[in-house]
């Protein structure tokens, strides 16, 4: 028998196959380019292709709408959880416990049948957004904030967490950072999601999770550090500086650095300009000053490219949204992609159990209890 491969952190393994997304050629969601989904398509748009495997047609395009909006409300249960969870509780723990606790109201949770996955994953697709809205105004005293089934998930989400219409700009900008964060092939969340499933666990479990796998820093958790670093640089001018003596201590610049992106995340190059954009209208040219500085240091020094969560953080924080909501963003959006790939792991599973280089002591003697 050869060897079995070792390789930490799983780097460079091929751990399965999938027809959901690529990176080879930069990022594509069934074979689409992200920058063409962002540039043309909704959000919606981009759920059903990631779940489904086509674009759909403006029927189905509509009725997915309407599955989303009959589906965008909440056990009341599930709101007096919302409200009875401590408000010192971190909005990705709160989530967690949201994905895990509507699978006790959901009529398909025993059933893992490839439809009822596909019905599972819209329905928390339209819960998750809700769920995170309704928590954040509950923890500030304020009553929930019904969605609108006139508006697209984009809106909506804007709409329950402030109670009144968002401007288009901002509207657009969320639209394309859901796109974005929408899929990513076998990052570590994806990962979990498919080894909880390929055991013949449940959508729910897997989601759950997921979420908890995001959470991290060194996955979803950056794009909130990304907002605690620009706040500590605080001016263009002590940029520079700050970067080379955080790099001179060997820390981290969340933000920046990918397992796979060597050359650079496509999608961070495609959220770049929206961000200007948005920096413009909001009128926080310096924080893009700032950003652009610590950038161009850290690229040159450590020839370490962006990844999306440094745009994405700046473009949250330019819609006045607070820092701890922007990983459950990401789980709102990331929910397609996770759902994809548990139905695509079910169609075709096998038990997802790696080998372990095993690094213990050699072989002992028993010790019996009175002659340690
Ligand atoms: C994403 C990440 C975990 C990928 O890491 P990885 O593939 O395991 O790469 P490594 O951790 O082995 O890093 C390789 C080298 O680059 C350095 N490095 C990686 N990311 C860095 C960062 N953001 N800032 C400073 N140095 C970094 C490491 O310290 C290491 O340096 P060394 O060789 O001198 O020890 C890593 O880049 C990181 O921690 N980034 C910040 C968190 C983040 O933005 N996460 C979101 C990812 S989408």
């Amino acid at each position: 028998m050869t060897e079995p491969v070792y390789s930490p952190g799983l780097e460079g393994i091929v751990a399965g196959e999938t027809a959901i997304s690529t990176i080879a050629g930069g990022l594509s969601y069934r074979g689409y380019s992200i920058e063409d989904l962002a540039r043309h398509a909704s959000f919606e748009e981009v759920a059903y292709l990631i779940l489904h495997g086509e674009l759909p047609t403006a029927g189905e395009l509509a009725s997915l709408r309407e599955r989303l909006g009959q589906s965008a409300k909440l056990p009341g249960e599930v709101i007096d959880v919302l409200r009875a969870v401590p408000h010192t509780t971190p909005m990705m723990d709160v989530m967690r416990s949201a994905a895990s606790l509507l699978a006790h109201w959901d009529p398909d949770v025993s059933d893992n049948s490839h439809d009822a996955n596909l019905r599972k994953a819209e329905r928390l697709l339209a819960q998750l957004p809700v769920a995170l809205a309704a928590r954040h105004r509950l923890r500030k005293g304020k009553k929930p904030v019904a969605p609108d089934p006139k508006r697209s998930l984009a809106d909506n989400l804007l709409w329950m967490l402030e109670g009144k219409a968002p401007s288009a700009s901002f509207v657009k900008a969320m639209d394309v950072s859901l796109i974005l964060y929408a899929e990513h092939e076998f990052n570590a969340s994806t990962f979990t999601a498919r080894v909880v499933c390929s055991t013949l666990s449940d959508m729910h479990s897997s989601i759950s999770a997921a979420i908890g796998a995001l959470k991290g820093p060194l996955h979803g958790g950056a794009n909130e550090r990304v907002m605690e670093v620009l706040e500590e640089v605080g001016s263009p001018k002590r940029a520079e500086t700050w970067v080379r003596d955080a790099l001179a201590r060997k820390q981290r610049i969340m933000g920046f650095g990918h397992r796979v992106y060597k050359d650079g995340d496509p999608r961070a190059r495609y959220l770049k300009s929206l961000c200007q954009d948005l920096a413009q209208e909001v009128g926080n040219t310096a924080l893009e000053q700032t950003a652009e500085v610590i950038e161009r240091v850290v690229t040159t020094e450590k020839k370490l490219p962006p990844n999306l969560d440094w745009p994405s953080a700046r473009l949250y924080h330019y819609m006045g949204l607070p820092v701890d909501l922007y990983t459950p963003l990401f789980v709102v959006s990331r929910v397609t992609g996770w759902s994809a790939h548990v139905i695509e792991q079910l169609d075709n599973n096998r038990l997802i159990r790696p080998r372990a280089r095993y690094t213990g002591p050699a072989p002992r003697a028993w010790v019996p209890v009175e002659r340690r």
